[in-house]
């Protein structure tokens, strides 16, 4: 199934205008989980050790924050976001291990092939679904800038199992989302946008066969509150690239 969502105007344009209000906005909207959560993928991310760790799509630094609060003496973290109103909150948190920031597009990184040992991307996978193929291929540019045994975890939210969980989700999505979010950030198509996507998106048996065609393997599954959302966490085995 190819779920796509039209965006009417440029996703950095709509980035640009949340920024202010973006951390506050989320976490009224989702009564703190987004933390519980980035916290969790983190330290599933973090198991394997050090190194160079690089977090996409990093907006306000939240997630590069936390993963420097649990990060081993030596690692150094790269937070990448294309959206330079977003990436300045990034910049002025403090973080617990050296922290470099770069202003880029996930489509093409900035960085050589098999030179980072984590990828992290927290609540930004939907915004990279511009169509199946091309999430296939920018999860097949995160696979080329990791080392062979390299992870990538994936936070994002996800499609509920039971047709009645289901309901509930795509109704808060549809009603608090859209509507408060709204009316605390001031941008109506921001939240527009966020909420559709949230009803459209893959669920979590999906996107990790999506992971699969990208030439991650093994891909494990976490589901968090009921399959509203997932950490997926996936390795790049030795070998060539599929
Ligand atoms: C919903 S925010 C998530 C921010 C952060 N990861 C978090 O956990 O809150 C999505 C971020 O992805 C960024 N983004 C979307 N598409 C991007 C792309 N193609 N390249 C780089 N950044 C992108 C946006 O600018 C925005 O800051």
């Amino acid at each position: 199934m190819d779920v796509k969502i039209k965006v009417r105007r440029p996703l950095r344009e709509l980035y640009t205008e949340l920024a202010d209000t973006y951390e506050r906005t989320n976490r009224i909207l989702t009564l703190g989980l987004d933390r519980v959560w980035r916290r969790k993928g983190a330290r599933r991310a973090a198991r394997d050790g050090g190194g160079v760790w690089l977090d996409v799509c990093s907006g306000t630094g939240e997630m590069a924050q936390t993963l420097s609060r649990i990060a081993p003496a030596g690692t150094r973290i790269v937070a990448l976001d294309f959206s330079l109103p977003m990436l300045s909150y990034a910049r002025m948190k403090s973080m617990a291990v050296p922290t470099s920031f770069i202003l880029g597009d996930v489509k093409r990184l900035p960085l050589a092939e098999a030179s980072v040992d984590l990828v992290t991307v927290s609540f930004a996978t939907r915004n990279l679904h511009l169509s199946r193929d091309v999430l296939i291929a920018t999860f097949r540019e995160f696979r080329r800038v990791l080392k062979p045994g390299g992870r990538f975890m994936n936070l994002e939210t996800s499609q509920p199992r039971r047709g009645i969980t289901r309901a509930l989700f795509h109704a808060y999505a549809a009603v608090v989302v859209k509507r408060l979010g709204h009316r605390l950030s001031g941008s109506r198509a921001g939240y527009a946008y966020l909420s559709a996507s949230m009803r459209s998106f893959y669920g979590a048996g999906e996107l990790a066969a999506i992971l699969g065609e990208a030439g991650f393997a093994p891909v494990k599954i976490t589901p968090l509150l009921f399959g509203a959302a997932a950490i997926h966490l996936a390795a790049k085995q030795a070998g060539p690239a599929a």
